[in-house]
Formats: C-alpha cells, sequence, structure tokens
C-alpha cells in the first residue's frame, strides 16, 4: 500500500479471525518496529511476543477491560523499554523510543492485512507491575504497550475509510503556521 494511503487508513481494529500467522509475517512485523529513529540511536526497546491464547488471556487478565481484544488476537506483542540502552543523560527517552517501535509495528502489521490494536500499559503502574510478574521481566525491563493483532473477523474493517471520514480527521484549528 502506498505509504500516505496507509496511514490515513489505518485504524484500531480489535475483533480477529482465528487465521493463524506465519512466522515471515511476524518477522517483518518486528523489523519495521526495530527500524524506526531512537534517541541517539539508543536502540532501547525489546519485544516480548507470544501467540499462545493462555498466555494472552492471562495479560489480558493483568490489564484489564480495555485490554479485551486480547481475548480473540491471534499474536501479541509486548513493547517494552530497556533501561540498560536508554541515553543516561535523558533515561525518559526510552518512552519515545518504545512508542515509535510500536507505531511502525502497528502500520507494517496493517499493511500485510493484520488488524490490530495499540493497549495501553505504561504509565499504568498496575498494568506494568503484573506484565513485569507475568512475563518475569528483569529489572532494566519496562513494559510500555501491547500490539494485540490478527486477520480480521470482518474483511469491511479493512475497507478504506471514505474521503469524509479522512477530511473529519484534520482539523484545521490544531494546526498554527509562524506563530500561535
Ligand atoms: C497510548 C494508547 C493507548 C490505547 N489503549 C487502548 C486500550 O487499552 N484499549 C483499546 O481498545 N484501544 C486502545 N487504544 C486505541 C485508541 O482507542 C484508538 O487509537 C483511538 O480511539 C483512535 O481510533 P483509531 O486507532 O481507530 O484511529 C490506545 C491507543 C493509544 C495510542
Amino acid at each position: 500500500m502506498d505509504t500516505f494511503e496507509l496511514i490515513t487508513n489505518r485504524r484500531s481494529i480489535r475483533r480477529y479471525s482465528s487465521q493463524p500467522i506465519r512466522e515471515e509475517v511476524v518477522q517483518k512485523i518486528l523489523q519495521a518496529g526495530m527500524s524506526g529513529p531512537s534517541c541517539v540511536n539508543a536502540r532501547d526497546y525489546a519485544f516480548v511476543v507470544t501467540q499462545d491464547k493462555a498466555k494472552m488471556l492471562e495479560m489480558y487478565t493483568a490489564c484489564g477491560g480495555p485490554a479485551a481484544p486480547l481475548k480473540d488476537a491471534t499474536l501479541a506483542i509486548l513493547v517494552c523499554g530497556d533501561l540498560n540502552r536508554s541515553f543516561s543523560m535523558a533515561k525518559e527517552y526510552w518512552i519515545i523510543d518504545a512508542a515509535i517501535a510500536a507505531q511502525n509495528m502497528s502500520l507494517a502489521a496493517y499493511d500485510l492485512g493484520l488488524g490490530n490494536v495499540w493497549l495501553g500499559v505504561w504509565p499504568q503502574d498496575e498494568r506494568v507491575r503484573n506484565l513485569i510478574n507475568l512475563f518475569e521481566l528483569p529489572d532494566n525491563i519496562i513494559p510500555h504497550s501491547i500490539l494485540a493483532m490478527g486477520y480480521p473477523e470482518d474483511d469491511r474493517d479493512m475497507v478504506p475509510l471514505t474521503e469524509e471520514r479522512k477530511r473529519e480527521k484534520f482539523e484545521a484549528d490544531r494546526i498554527h503556521r509562524e506563530k500561535w
């Protein structure tokens, strides 16, 4: 898909079919995650990939109701920050680097025909703590977000947005030129 079309058509998809995802597709998504910019090129992210239904249900339990798309996802990627790699003078850049990785993976997955939704984790302490426990993460690894994915249950979820819907998303009053 053309890059601009991909970006403007992407939307969150929360219902998935049971069609399995091939490993080469998973690899491409992860490659996209590791292709974004990061502060001082720290590449201070890490990913926990699961295609195990029981584990995804545990992730849902760890995060609560808003993470319901995990209940029928066929792939979940926990995006984490790695504090051992983050920029020593401003460690919190890890949060931005992880977000970029997540967004790149979301777009790549969409391009590969996979519906997906970003599930917020950081900075909600309880979700962070629960996921650290669930995956037995080392001290330097902080859960940031989850991408729940799967081939869409309903193909209509992937049809391009109408031009009208795209126009609605463009809010001219958010833009300021030369001065506020
Ligand atoms: C930081 C962040 C956290 C989010 N958390 C959730 C979530 O927990 N559950 C959910 O269903 N969607 C979640 N979303 C998806 C948003 O609800 C969605 O992006 C927004 O409603 C806009 O819809 P769209 O993605 O279809 O354009 C999250 C998105 C972001 C960026």
